[in-house]
């Protein structure tokens, strides 16, 4: 964010009719609309906030069709044929990123590498050399290493060739710039808040603008409008990121990740002065649920151990969603979709699922589907796979709609609650989420999430609301900065603190 411009394409300000409209600009949004252009369709952006500057442009950017330790799984559970499609699709979004760069001359710091998922832990050995075995057989040039180029040892890991890393916001502003050049048009702050669907279907702006369009794209994270109950079968996880600057000669050439230790990935980028810059996430956790300030120390403190001497200038955290069965939602909306699309449950590798999206949901419009659209498809339900997974994930939020509610607050009343700190307490009968900041000023918004209901939490590390239940997140005003929520928290009225009467 702090290497790019911002942007600012205007909101739509009145009825527009196109041939697609594509709800969210980020890497999935962008990459449909701009495959769509391709085809010929005119195509109209709704972006509620800024474009490429959600989860999108607070990534790390590795590119990749080694995705963790996916293809065993994959076989396991849905057949070789499967994993080799998921294997030929995710590789060749990582190619498609290049080739778009040269036809549209994007530079976006995109270096091709070798990627590798690690194991420090002997035990966990056997695991990696099934996922060589399936990758291998997927189709993936992988062989098993014990060296990697990380600065610390380990017991054994995949390597694949051919893998990449790139800036995703450079590349994303690109293909803006171009969907522009085309004819096409993006619209900001313009959030959807209704959706007709018809033919012609008819999305509803919060400014009150209508968009009139053959198709729609859904492709707003976790997905606005959800008429397949997708809810059910999406579990967000949010995630810390540091970022740490290191001499070139440090520099591992490589794109890594392990299971273990709560996940943790590591990539660098370009940086001033010929530096690179390391990018290391992990600690993850369900919003809303965790103690964030101390996994900010394990991270921290995990980089210095690994990495002595790295001088940390950026920290974040962002969120992505991974579907019950570990494979993405792209396609039909739901199963009585006729014209509505989405791209959805990326499961932490939306850079190559995010432009495999965009191929294959402009074929599927144009009437061009891919192999592997069924692979994708949101309607599939595998009930014996999926219904474990799915029971954890309702048991989790029903837990905490009803039992957050009958939990009493953890603190007594206003005067309890300090500067740069939030909780949930009852006033005058409601449950209210109340932060009082730094001045001393106390804000109060109601504490039930707009999308099903459930309390919502603080993040004290972020000062915002977070629900546990789907992971929306909200402002401390109530605004929403993450779905699937997509109204504002209510206001709440606090007593006047300067008035005892009230
Ligand atoms: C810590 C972390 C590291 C990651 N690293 C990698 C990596 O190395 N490689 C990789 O492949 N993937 C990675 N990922 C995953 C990847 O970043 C995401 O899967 C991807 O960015 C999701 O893209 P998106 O387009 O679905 O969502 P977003 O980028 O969030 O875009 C959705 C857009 O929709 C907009 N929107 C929401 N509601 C509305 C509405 N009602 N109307 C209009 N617009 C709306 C939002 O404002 C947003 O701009 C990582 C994820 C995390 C959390
Ligand atoms: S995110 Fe679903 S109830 Fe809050």
């Amino acid at each position: 964010m702090d290497s790019t411009p911002s942007t600012a394409y205007p909101p739509l300000a009145g009825d527009l009719s196109v041939d697609v409209a594509v709800i969210g600009g980020g890497i999935a949004g962008l990459c449909t609309a701009w495959e769509l252009v391709q085809t010929g369709q005119t195509v109209a952006v709704l972006e509620a906030d800024r474009i490429a500057a959600s989860v999108s442009g607070y990534t790390t950017a590795k590119l990749s069709s080694l995705h963790t330790l996916i293809y065993a799984k994959i076989r396991r559970s849905f057949g070789p044929e499967a994993a080799r499609l998921y294997a030929q699709s995710q590789q060749q979004a990582v190619e498609r990123v290049e080739e778009v760069c040269g036809q549209l001359g994007i530079d976006c710091e995109l270096e091709r590498l070798p990627g590798f998922t690690y194991v420090e832990s002997p035990e966990l050995v056997d695991q990696v050399r099934a996922e060589v075995d399936a990758a291998n057989e997927a189709g993936l040039p992988a062989s098993f290493v014990t060296e990697t180029g990380l600065p610390f040892p380990v017991a054994g890991a995949i390597r694949v060739e051919d893998q990449a890393q790139f800036h995703p916001r450079k590349y994303l502003l690109g293909l803006a710039e171009d969907l522009s050049r085309s004819g096409s048009q993006i619209f900001e702050r313009s959030r959807a808040v209704g959706l007709h669907e018809g033919e012609p279907c008819r999305v509803t702006t919060e400014q009150g603008a209508n968009l009139t369009a053959r198709s729609v794209v859904v492709a707003t994270h976790y997905p606005v409008f959800d008429r397949a109950l997708l809810f059910t079968r999406l579990e967000p996880r949010r995630e810390l990121v540091v970022a740490a600057v290191i001499a070139a000669d440090r520099d591992p050439h490589g794109v890594f990740i392990t299971q273990e230790q709560n996940t943790r990935s590591v990539r660098t980028s370009p940086y001033q002065d010929g530096q690179r810059l390391l990018l290391i996430t992990g600690e993850h956790f369900t919003p809303g649920t965790a103690e964030v300030s101390e996994r900010w120390e394990r991270l921290l403190t995990w980089t210095e151990e690994r990495f002595p001497g790295a001088e940390v200038t950026y920290r974040w955290a962002t969120q992505d969603n991974s579907t019950t069965d570990q494979i993405p939602f792209v396609g039909p909306f739901h199963p009585g979709a006729k014209n509505t699309y989405v791209a959805a449950g990326f499961g932490g590798w939306g850079m190559s699922s995010g432009v495999m999206a965009g191929r294959l949901l402009a074929g599927s419009i144009t009437g061009q589907e891919l192999a592997w659209s069924q692979l994708y498809d949101p309607r599939r339900l595998h009930p014996a796979r999926e219904a474990g997974p799915m029971i954890k994930l309702q048991a989790k939020a029903a837990r905490h709609l009803i039992g957050d509610r009958l939990r009493p607050s953890h603190v007594d009343s206003l005067d309890d609650v300090s500067p740069g700190t939030g909780a949930v307490l009852r006033v005058s009968g409601q449950r209210c989420a109340v932060y009082r900041d730094d001045s001393g000023v106390l804000h109060g918004v109601s504490a039930r999430c707009t999308h099903l209901g459930c309390i919502v939490h603080f993040n004290d590390a972020e000062r915002a609301w977070e629900c546990p239940c789907h992971g929306s997140r909200f402002d401390i005003d109530g605004s929403v900065l993450q779905g699937p929520a997509n109204k504002p928290l209510e206001a709440a009225r606090l007593p006047d603190q300067s008035n005892p009467q009230e």
